[in-house]
């Protein structure tokens, strides 16, 4: 782990396995942080927040280092998306060319903010003193030291929207990654070395969430918590943050509307709605797992994103020609085959798919399921596997009250040609973001995040900044 500058074993010298989920074997022992590394990796962060190296670094100096953190994760692209696939079982080339490419674009995006995060100059007028004059402005400086818990699904796309704004804002960071997927933030955390940031600006600790992320979200010394993962989860760290009321902002769950209406071109809505689901293997949070479709074209539509289900090939991440690798833990292995039975019983019916691929590894197969009801746990829920609930709809008007009956608020997708149909259903839906004749798009520059139970705040874009700062008010008598 990397605390203070140095890498360090945990404090209780334990460690755990993280496996490849492609064989179920062990990939690599990482030490087991927990509160006390938290402890000390705070303490590091705190130090650094105050000590001038960072501080009183300029704003261009500072992005510098984090563009240069961007160059040296290009630089070793190709390493990142072995490791990356390695860990968490997905495709190396999606690794590659979404992943990795998205992690240094964040960078550089950041990069860019560092010199250009200004408050404003504010006309005064105060009725209680008559004829006094102001100078009144307002300063944004860091929040301060940020914790960052980051789950398993985008390993090191997490650790970069999380660390390129904390840095351009420069607060100092203890980021906790993902016990499924510790390795590419630990090789992220060498680069971080080599490129130059002073020590104890950015530490990364290695460990589970009840242990090592409770006692973050817990700690009296931090300033602010960025978390993504479960709602659940997130509920938990709303409570721990009560302690000292530290800032919090939550990236979510979902189970987002993907709308298809008769009129879409299907040649791009088809493969769209299966790709809105399918890609990371459904383990997304804006994954497109409510499919929504006009009745017409409902069977052309479902038949075909079924088809597409069915033709995808399930392998290794590491073997080139895989397009779907498996799940990330046996864990989620477990948690999505439940709700493919638990459909079942229900009376859903599998048009693909519906199980367990294999019996080595955690695969499962691209699912396509109908005769679904709203009461049913696979159309409330989110599933976080390759799993898609096809429903159909018989007039427009239907649509917001169902694509909004979810306590989730993430994602959404509309497809159609009609371009007031697509402003009028995007100006509808409650959600945070709403993708037409697209989906999955992400940029550093596009605000993203939830309504509802799906999170506070947003990520990535100039948004994002207003998480990492606070402003402060000076106000000046001048005559
Ligand atoms: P999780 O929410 O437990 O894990 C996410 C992160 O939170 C990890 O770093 C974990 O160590 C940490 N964590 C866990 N418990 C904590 C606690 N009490 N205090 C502080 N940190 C804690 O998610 P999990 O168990 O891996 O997956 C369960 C479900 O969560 C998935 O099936 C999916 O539905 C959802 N999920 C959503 C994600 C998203 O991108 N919004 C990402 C991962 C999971
Ligand atoms: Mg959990």
């Amino acid at each position: 782990m990397l605390i203070g500058g140095k890498f360090v074993e945990a404090a209780s010298g334990k460690t755990f396995p993280t496996y490849n989920p492609a064989t179920g074997e062990v990939l690599a022992n990482v030490p087991e942080g927990d509160k006390a590394d938290i402890e000390l990796a705070v303490k590091a962060a705190r130090s650094a927040f105050e000590k001038p190296a960072w501080r009183r670094m300029t704003p261009s100096e500072r992005g510098k280092l984090i563009w240069r953190l961007g160059d040296a994760v290009e630089q070793h692209a190709d390493e990142f998306a072995a490791l990356e696939s390695l860990d968490n079982g997905k495709a190396v080339m999606m690794a590659r060319y979404g992943d990795v490419a998205l992690v240094v674009d964040m960078f550089r995006y950041m990069a860019g903010w560092a010199t250009k995060i200004e408050g404003n100059t504010i006309p005064l007028s105060v009725p209680y003193t008559p004829g006094a004059e102001y100078l009144a402005y307002t300063l944004r400086e860091p929040v301060g030291v940020v914790g960052q818990i980051i789950p398993w699904n985008f390993p090191l796309l997490m650790a970069a929207w999380k660390l390129g704004p904390a840095l351009a804002a420069g607060c100092t960071v203890v980021l906790k990654v993902a016990e499924q997927t510790p390795l590419t933030a630990l090789r992220l955390a060498e680069l971080i070395n080599e490129v130059g940031f002073p020590e104890g600006v950015v530490n990364v600790v290695t460990g589970f969430g009840e242990t090592a992320g409770a006692a973050l979200a817990a700690h009296p010394d931090v300033d602010k918590v960025a978390f993504t993962g479960s709602t659940e989860v997130g509920k938990l760290i709303v409570k721990a943050a009560a302690g000292n009321l530290k800032k919090l902002t939550l990236e979510l769950g979902g189970k987002s509307p993907n709308v298809v209406y008769k009129d879409a071109d299907l040649d791009i809505a088809i493969p769209g709605a299966a790709d809105a689901v399918f890609f990371n293997h459904g383990q997304a949070c804006c994954a497109g797992t409510r499919l929504f479709v006009e009745k017409q074209i409902f069977d052309k539509v479902v038949d075909g994103v079924s088809d597409k289900a069915k033709k995808i090939k399930l392998g290794p991440g590491l073997d080139p020609s895989t397009e779907m690798g498996p799940l990330v833990s046996d864990e989620q292995l477990n948690r999505v085959c439940g709700y493919l039975e638990s459909g079942r019983k229900d009376g859903a019916k599998a048009l693909s798919g519906g199980g367990r691929h294999g019996n080595k590894g955690y695969f499962v197969e691209p699912t396509v399921l109908t005769n679904v009801k709203p009461e049913m746990k696979v159309y409330q829920e989110e599933i976080f596997g390759p799993v898609v609930v096809a429903v159909p709809f018989n007039d427009p008007s239907e649509i917001e009250p169902a694509a909004n009956d979810t306590v989730y608020g993430l994602a959404a997708g509309v497809w159609t040609k009609d371009i007031s149909k697509a402003h009028a259903t995007a100006a509808r839906l409650r959600a945070g973001t709403v993708w037409v004749n697209c989906y999955s798009i992400f940029d550093a520059a596009l605000p993203f995040g939830g309504y509802k139970q799906s999170g506070w705040g947003r990520e990535m874009g100039h948004e994002v900044l207003h998480n990492y700062t606070e402003t402060k008010s000076v106000c000046v008598k001048i005559a």
